[in-house]
């Protein structure tokens, strides 16, 4: 199965998914995509000698679907089956997550439904949660509220701050989206829950 990944800086998590599918795996990264020409994850790529795009959202100022006009016809020019969203950090709106609808993943730092949208570390410390942790979910209109696919959790340790519990879950995150991918390149879409 072909592979778009879209990223928004470094990309920590599609270079997991890229290492992940190289060799012995049902799919192949087609495009690396981001809507920051500054992604570090693009020169990355390309030097793997995956095809890339960058679309730059700022030029579109306000004009949202004008952006996602452009990066589709980036997207959809490599044929992929699947999309995964890694670190994407733009609000995609109903029409361009129809396009894909069932077929676009996103990785989310902590366990949904609790804290969706921003901010997710700062927010599980401020509760004074003990456990924290990822979530790899399908992509649809209600953000980050899409059928789960897999989590994997972390402790939060006495003295945590957000880069150091961000730390740990980021660790998780190069498990959890890979192992996922696998399954759901494989027809499985029950949940994996890594612990
Ligand atoms: C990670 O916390 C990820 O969960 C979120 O963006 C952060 C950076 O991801 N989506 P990456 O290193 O760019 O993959």
């Amino acid at each position: 199965m072909r592979v778009a990944l879209l990223i928004s800086g470094g990309g920590s998590n599609m270079k997991a998914l890229v290492a992940d599918m190289a060799g012995d795996h049902p799919c192949r990264p087609c495009l690396v995509a981001s809507n920051d020409p500054a992604a570090g994850g693009i020169a990355w790529a390309a030097g793997q000698g995956i095809a890339t795009a960058v679309v730059d959202h700022r030029p579109y100022g306000r004009d949202r679907a004008g952006f996602e006009t452009a990066l589709r016809d980036r997207i959809d020019a490599t044929q992929p089956d699947l999309i995964c969203l890694a670190g994407f950090m733009r609000i995609l709106t109903p029409d361009f997550i129809r396009a894909y609808a069932g077929r676009m993943l996103n990785i989310h730092p902590s366990l949904l439904p609790k804290y969706p949208g921003l901010h997710t570390h700062a927010r599980a410390l401020q509760a004074g949660d003990t456990q924290a942790g990822c979530t790899v979910h399908e992509v649809t209109a209600d953000l980050d509220a899409g059928p789960i696919l897999g989590q994997a959790r972390v402790p939060v340790l006495p003295g945590d701050t957000e880069e150091t519990l961000a730390a740990r879950i980021l660790v998780q995150e190069h498990r959890l989206y890979p192992a996922v991918l696998r399954r759901v390149a494989q027809g499985d879409r029950a949940r994996l829950d890594l612990g």
